[in-house]
């Protein structure tokens, strides 16, 4: 962890390092030109683009997506999709993907010596409820190895998109667990540059959620509004 910049550093702001110095691959996707201003007619659609027809019954159960039940700590996770005002979102698209118990990814990019699970593919979808809640049934993500520097490894984290009305509307990031040692040595994590902000993306364990001899609970909000205090940093900025 040499080349981390200490998350304390005075010289980077709350948000989100796009070029963070610590995470190798941010120097090849952190914009180096001017924003590309998308075409009007994107953001002028006045109706919702996903609606229940579009979501099969078991997307947001990544446990029952295959004959039998993937290995690993089943996990309800949940929350409610808001904006800054912490008014509801409703009839959002939130799409997760994450990696199996093991640490590892049904993705031909992902070949680290950890067993695939024929029985988890480990990406769902739902659409947020008039309340803006949203959930999923998964198991807990293993932490995995990655190329990033010398012994580096993932916390487990599960990645979260969100559609807005449009395709335009896109906001990708991640949700981690609480009490990962591996969060003090992530520079993923650690590219949001406030710890204030970087706890908002930590999910927390919700014993009220958990469901007796079935499943662990974890929450987690999401609050749009883009860089503002209490809202949870985006990768995509
Ligand atoms: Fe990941």
């Amino acid at each position: 962890m040499s080349d981390i910049v200490l998350p304390d550093d005075p010289s980077y702001g709350p948000e989100v390092q796009v070029d963070y110095p610590g995470y190798r691959s941010t120097r090849l996707r952190a914009p180096d030109r001017p924003l590309v201003t998308l075409p009007e007619e994107l953001h002028a659609l006045d109706g919702p683009v996903f609606g229940e027809g579009v979501l099969g019954e078991l997307d947001d159960d990544l446990t029952r997506q295959h004959d039998g039940e993937p290995l690993g700590e089943r996990i309800i996770v949940s929350g409610r999709l808001l904006d800054e005002d912490a008014r509801p979102i409703p009839n959002a698209l939130i799409e997760v993907w994450q990696a199996n118990a093991a640490g590892r990814y049904r993705h031909e990019v992902d070949q680290h010596p950890a067993p695939l699970d024929p029985n988890f593919s480990g990406a769902g979808r739902c659409l947020t409820a008039a309340d803006g809640a949203y959930r999923f049934v998964s198991v807990k993500p293993g932490a995995y190895p990655w190329q990033n520097h010398a012994n580096a490894w993932r916390p487990a984290h599960i990645h979260f998109s969100v559609f807005g009305r449009v395709f335009s509307q896109r906001l990708v990031t991640q949700m981690y667990f609480p009490g990962d040692p591996l969060l003090d040595h992530d520079p993923i994590f650690h590219a949001v540059r406030d710890p204030a902000a970087r706890a908002l993306l930590v999910s927390r364990f919700d014993l009220d959620r958990t469901e007796e001899q079935w499943a662990l609970a974890y929450r987690w909000d999401i609050v749009l509004g883009r860089g503002a205090r209490g809202t949870t940093p985006l990768e995509d900025a």
